[in-house]
């Protein structure tokens, strides 16, 4: 359906956890988030019901995403429940990738389509540093299962953290030239710890294309700018909702794993969905994006609205 600027809606991410094995320092503050409890989040077949309603209003490509959604025990099980849902044509996940060896194959067979992997840095000791004692070698073991379980398409997120992490984007960049990999770059946003960062943190993507020379632009894909360097496998992503907001074309809505509908990412504004059947779902979910905002407020002296952090988002 379309929005009330005129948008159409037809991506849904979907968060089913706001657990993560990790603890990014962007992301959760170092003493972690007090948690939902089990009962606090949707079943799968609340989830289910919710992506169904969804297609029903126009959505088509649905995203898991978490806190870490490979956290959430039985995963392969809400793949094959949402696959089946009339009207879905794409089943994505974004993940860290450090639990993803163990079931990739299971998640391909379940028919997840697509995976998008977040991966800051190539340097385990830096990588463990961010993720505050995650393991480089476990990601890089998932991204390589992907491959070999027969994903295609994968995606590297990459958040560009000025002083933090610049240093690694060329190592980055590198992995597209010899995997069919798109290696995107995604400018930081203000908002749960890193709200309060220092500003030289925030840099621009542009200074991805001072740093990897000989790259030509090619097309946008999504939320990402393409840009390709000849011969290599893969492409180079520019992902700017700070410097280039995107807001214009964006076809998404969020729902967190509680069940609430978040029209936009930085929105305060949420629609609880859960306990919600048929008509009265399909309403709530009409009247959530009828009143999305056109775009958002985020710049270097206003951080986000939304009163969740990213880890109960999902990006
Ligand atoms: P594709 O389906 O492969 O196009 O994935 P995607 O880019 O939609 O999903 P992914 O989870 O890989 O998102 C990449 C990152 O872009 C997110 O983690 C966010 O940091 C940012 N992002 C995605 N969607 C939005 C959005 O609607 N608004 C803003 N401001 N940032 C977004
Ligand atoms: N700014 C930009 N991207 C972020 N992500 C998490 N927090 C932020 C932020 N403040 C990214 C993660 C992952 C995706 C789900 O969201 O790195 O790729
Ligand atoms: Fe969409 Fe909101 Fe992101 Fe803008 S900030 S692109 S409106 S989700």
């Amino acid at each position: 359906m379309l929005d009330g600027e005129g948008r159409l809606i037809e991506y849904l991410r979907l968060s089913v956890t706001d657990r993560c094995n990790c603890r990014c320092t962007y992301c959760m503050p170092a003493g972690g988030v007090p948690m939902l409890g089990h009962r606090d989040i949707l079943s799968f077949e609340e989830l289910t019901e919710v992506v169904t309603a969804c297609a029903q209003l126009g959505v088509r490509k649905v995203r898991l995403t978490g806190g870490e959604p490979l956290v959430r025990r039985g995963l392969p099980e809400l793949v094959r429940m949402i696959r089946a849902v009339p009207g879905v044509e794409e089943l994505a996940m974004t993940t860290n990738a450090t639990l993803l060896a163990p079931v990739a194959a299971e998640l391909h067979h379940a028919g997840l389509d697509r995976l998008n992997v977040s991966l800051d840095t190539l340097d385990a000791a830096r990588y463990a540093e961010l993720t505050r004692g995650g393991s480089l070698e476990d990601a890089l073991a998932g991204l390589a299962a992907a491959r070999d379980a027969g994903f295609s398409h994968t995606k590297v997120n990459c958040v560009l953290m000025g002083g933090v992490n610049d240093a690694d984007v060329p190592r980055l960049a590198k992995l597209a030239r010899t995997e069919p990999i798109d290696v995107r770059f995604i400018e930081l946003m203000p908002m749960g710890p890193c709200a309060g960062w220092p500003k030289a943190r925030f840099i621009p993507a542009e200074t991805v294309l001072e740093a990897v020379p000989g790259l030509e632009p090619l097309r946008r894909d999504g939320v990402a700018e393409l840009w390709h360097a000849p011969g290599w496998e893969g492409n180079v992503g520019l992902i700017r909702p700070m410097s280039h907001r995107f807001c214009d074309g964006c076809s998404r809505i969020r729902v967190t794993a509680d069940g609430r509908l978040k029209p936009c990412l930085h929105s305060a504004a949420e629609i609880p969905l859960r306990g919600l059947h048929g008509e009265a779902l399909l309403s709530e979910l009409r009247r959530g994006i009828a009143a999305k905002p056109a775009y958002h407020h985020m710049d270097q002296d206003h951080a986000s609205q939304s009163a969740r952090d990213m880890n109960e988002i999902g990006g």
